[in-house]
């Protein structure tokens, strides 16, 4: 018994998605639970549902990315979603972005205990700060999960995305309304929407609603 088993409505799932690496999913959900809580980076009502609300909400996100495709989670907190995406997806890449240095400090630990340090990097720093962009790069796939307002993710978010690839912003109830509200910058910063996606139809409940934002392959004029 390690405390991080998913409740039994969702072990079916789990295993679907996790398949062999469940039994670190479980590690890490259990750190969530206890370290995470402890230091005040998830509050203790969340951590009753990490694996609904956090852990797999996160994972289904895997079904919008190309196989091997460079991933950057920015402000990826406690590793949502860019830890379950790389737990669902051993051929992703995967960079956290973080300025908190106690979360960096959790972040680095987890991927230490979940034995992911060939396939996780994590950094600490600000997104739109030039210095991260020099030595980060630009990546496949962006994700980023109650981070900003789209308004505000997206000049700072999409640039870190090659041109033609994607920022997923994992979004609820709200993404229409901050897709509409964010059209301008969208323009200005070259973005192209692809509207609200869902993830994990008859995995979660909810399924997860995504916000996909291309980035032109032309700069924006
Ligand atoms: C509400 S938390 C969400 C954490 C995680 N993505 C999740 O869904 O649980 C927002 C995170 O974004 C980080 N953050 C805020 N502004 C940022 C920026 N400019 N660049 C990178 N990370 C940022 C914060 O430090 C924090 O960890």
């Amino acid at each position: 018994m390690t405390g991080g088993e998913p409740p039994a409505e969702l072990r079916t799932a789990a295993e679907a998605v996790f398949g062999d690496r469940l039994g670190r999913t479980q590690v890490y959900a259990r750190l969530l639970r206890g370290d995470a809580v402890r230091r005040g980076l998830m509050g203790p009502r969340e951590a009753e549902s990490v694996w609904p609300r956090h852990i797999l909400n996160c994972a289904v996100v895997e079904e919008l990315l190309p196989r091997e495709a460079r991933t950057l989670d920015v402000g990826s907190g406690a590793g949502l979603p860019g830890i379950p995406l790389a737990l669902a997806r051993s051929d992703l890449p995967v960079l956290l972005v973080e300025p908190l240095e106690r979360r960096v400090t959790f972040l680095l630990e987890v991927v230490e205990a979940l034995q992911l340090d060939e396939q996780v990097r994590v950094i600490r720093g600000r997104a739109e700060s030039a210095e991260i962009r020099e030595a980060i790069g630009e990546f496949d796939v962006v994700t980023a999960r109650a981070v900003a307002p789209l308004e505000r993710l997206v000049p700072w978010a999409l640039p870190l995305a090659r041109p033609g690839g994607t920022l997923l912003a994992l979004k609820g109830a709200r993404a229409e309304t901050e897709l509409r509200a964010s059209r301008k910058v969208l323009i200005s910063t070259g973005g192209v929407a692809h509207g609200v996606l869902t993830c994990g139809v008859g995995i979660v409940d909810p399924p997860t609603r995504v916000v996909v934002i291309e980035r032109a392959t032309r700069p924006a004029r």
